[in-house]
């Protein structure tokens, strides 16, 4: 019997894309996101709180002089989308986008045309196979290897389940000095109960699902130089204003961010 995969099962872009108000989502992922807000009432607020912290990260490495960027788990387009937040600062800006699902390549392809005057491509990639990515870069000169990338991982590490310090080590080997990686990911710190029932949730649909602590966080930029503040929860990480957000508004958030540029 012929299944579609892609409306039988659960994807986390689709997820993701029905907690920030998207349509580009099925049934089977509304369900898995009713039990996971029955978990995390507040995930909507994180994930709003995540794609804002992309916005200031970007805005800021844009500002440090950045003019590439890789973008690993980009999701389906959400405005703004990366390289309309780089391009605003820098037009020349070139951006290569990665994701693992169909339907953000789908909609990626859409995306791609009519962009600004710096080229944006899109490629099809595993962050778990950061070569692939990497020889698809430089195989296509999509980025110049030897000139400073910022390298964006927002909200993509929770969802993988192999060695992230072993990626890390690769993707940071091949960039040049000069370069950035920023980070989002799911934090069980804040608040273990709400975050491992949602990690379930995942897990049971057998999507991979991985919370991480503040010392597995901050080890991914062992050898490179932390940007201030360092590893916080995103609405902390260089708010535009000044925060007066309680310590409770980290719990519903529960994530870690940091910014590392590569000396
Ligand atoms: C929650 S979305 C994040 C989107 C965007 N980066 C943001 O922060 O708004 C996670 C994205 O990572 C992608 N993803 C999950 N696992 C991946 C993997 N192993 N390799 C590449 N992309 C992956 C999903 O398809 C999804 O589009």
């Amino acid at each position: 019997m012929y299944v579609d995969t892609q409306t039988s099962l659960p994807h986390t872009s689709r997820i993701y894309d029905y907690f920030l108000g998207g349509k580009d989502n099925y049934e089977v992922d509304r369900k898995a996101a009713a039990e996971i807000l029955e978990a995390w009432p507040d995930i909507r607020t994180a994930a709003r709180t995540n794609r804002k912290f992309m916005h200031r990260s970007t805005k800021f490495l844009a500002e440090s002089g950045v003019r590439q960027f890789l973008d690993v788990g980009t999701g389906i387009p959400t405005e703004p989308n990366l390289h309309q937040i780089a391009q605003q600062i820098t037009p020349e800006s070139r951006v290569v986008y990665v994701d693992n699902d169909q339907l953000v390549l789908a909609h990626a392809r859409a995306l791609m045309t009519g962009a600004g005057p710096g080229a944006i491509t899109y490629i099809e990639g595993d962050v778990t196979d950061p070569i692939s990515i990497l020889q698809a870069v430089e195989r296509n000169r999509m980025l110049d290897l030897s000139q400073p990338i910022g390298l964006s991982m927002v909200a993509l590490l929770h969802f993988v389940d192999h060695s992230v310090d072993d990626i890390m080590a690769t993707f940071l080997d091949a960039l040049a000095p000069g370069s950035y990686l920023a980070v989002c990911t799911i934090t069980a710190d804040f608040a273990p109960d709400q975050v491992i029932r949602a990690q379930e949730v995942y897990r049971v649909r057998k999507l991979p699902a991985q919370v991480r602590t503040f010392d597995e966080v901050t080890g991914w930029f062992a050898g490179l130089d932390l940007v201030e503040p360092g590893v916080v929860p995103p609405h902390r990480w260089r708010p535009e204003a000044i925060s007066t957000m309680p310590a409770s508004y980290d719990a519903k958030v529960s994530c870690y961010c940091a910014v590392g540029r590569k000396p």
